[in-house]
């Protein structure tokens, strides 16, 4: 990235909203659950499976948080009606972790049983490090409780996730791990990219050994050829790992690894709050840079 990319990418908080929203346009199903439907039917139509975020990590009510678990009520029935190869994924803020953990303890017991019922699966996302240990006790508290249907994220570039590996081990957890996206301080995480592949393999390693179901969640191509080769070497089954991707991001490769025959599945965000999710998806695409720049230049001479 040169630095004007960087200096953009920083800057990228004070650009309008709706550039943002046209920019952001390929990384989200829309603003309906209806949108997302139909970017599953794609998705499974192209032998690939689908997790399904409603957006909302913005929310500052409990009754809003308990609006984005009922949303997931309706999420279930869509992919039930629907017939669609879909789990679910979701922010624990957006269940309002940041307003009481206990109400979100209750919203995402709500969503599990829901999840339960119709033979579906949860995955928890990981947001930044102030969420970290209040997820993973959460997550561990509902194992722990019989409900087994739930997943949760591991970030690599986070310094204690080895850790984290080893003592969610227990569990023989079902794992996604992804690089980490969230703004961390050097004490908390590497922030040289090849520490973070190194720190990724060694957590994928760890989490293999464990005997984990991983999502391996990477777009990197140099991962991505780690993985395999473990895949290859320790002769896992199809059904025993899948790869995971962004809606909008390397779809040829999505497909390549389909058509290999790997089990992947696509993260498919919808709904209102699509700005923070949309910030972070830029954020990471330096391509994008100089082009929102550009159009954000041009609104403004436009208006002058
Ligand atoms: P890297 O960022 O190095 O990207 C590798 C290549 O992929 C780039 O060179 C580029 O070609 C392409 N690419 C990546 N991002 C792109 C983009 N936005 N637009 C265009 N091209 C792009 N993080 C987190 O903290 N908590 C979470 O719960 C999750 N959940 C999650 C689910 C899934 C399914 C995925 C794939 C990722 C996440 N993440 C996440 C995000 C993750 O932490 C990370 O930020 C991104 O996956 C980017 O990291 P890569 O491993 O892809 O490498």
């Amino acid at each position: 990235m040169t630095l004007l990319d960087r200096a953009i990418v920083r800057l990228l908080p004070a650009v309008p909203k709706p550039v943002v929203r046209f920019f952001s346009g390929r990384y989200i199903a829309g603003s309906t659950l209806d949108d997302a439907v139909h970017a599953v039917e794609k998705l499974n139509g192209e032998g690939m499976l689908a997790t399904i975020d409603v957006l909302g990590e913005e929310i500052t009510h409990e009754d809003e948080a308990r609006t984005i678990a009922q949303a997931y009520r309706d999420v279930f029935e869509a992919i039930r009606q629907g017939g669609l190869d879909a789990n679910v994924s979701v922010k624990l803020t957006a269940l309002g972790l940041e307003l009481s953990y206990d109400l979100c303890r209750k919203n995402l017991v709500d969503v599990v049983r829901h999840a339960a019922s119709d033979g579906n699966f949860v995955r928890i996302d990981m947001e930044d490090s102030s969420t970290t240990d209040e997820t993973l006790r959460l997550y561990r508290e509902l194992r722990e409780a019989g409900h087994a249907n739930i997943g949760v994220v591991l970030q690599a570039y986070l310094r204690r996730t080895l850790d984290d590996v080893h003592s969610l081990a227990d569990l023989k957890p079902n794992v996604r791990l992804c690089k980490g996206i969230y703004v961390e301080p050097p004490s908390l995480a590497y922030t040289d990219a090849e520490a973070v592949r190194a720190s990724y393999v060694r957590s994928l390693d760890a989490l293999l050994d464990a005997g984990a179901y991983v999502g391996i969640a990477t777009h990197d191509e140099w991962l991505i050829g780690e993985a395999l080769t473990r895949i290859e070497e320790r002769g896992l089954e199809r059904n025993a790992y899948e790869f995971q991707m962004l809606l909008g991001v390397r779809e040829a490769r999505a497909r390549a690894l389909v058509a290999a025959g790997h089990r992947l599945r696509v993260y498919v965000p919808f709904g209102e709050h699509w700005y923070g999710y949309s910030l972070r998806r830029l954020q990471e695409n330096p391509a994008m840079a100089g082009a929102i720049a550009k159009a954000t230049v041009g609104r403004v001479l436009g208006r002058a």
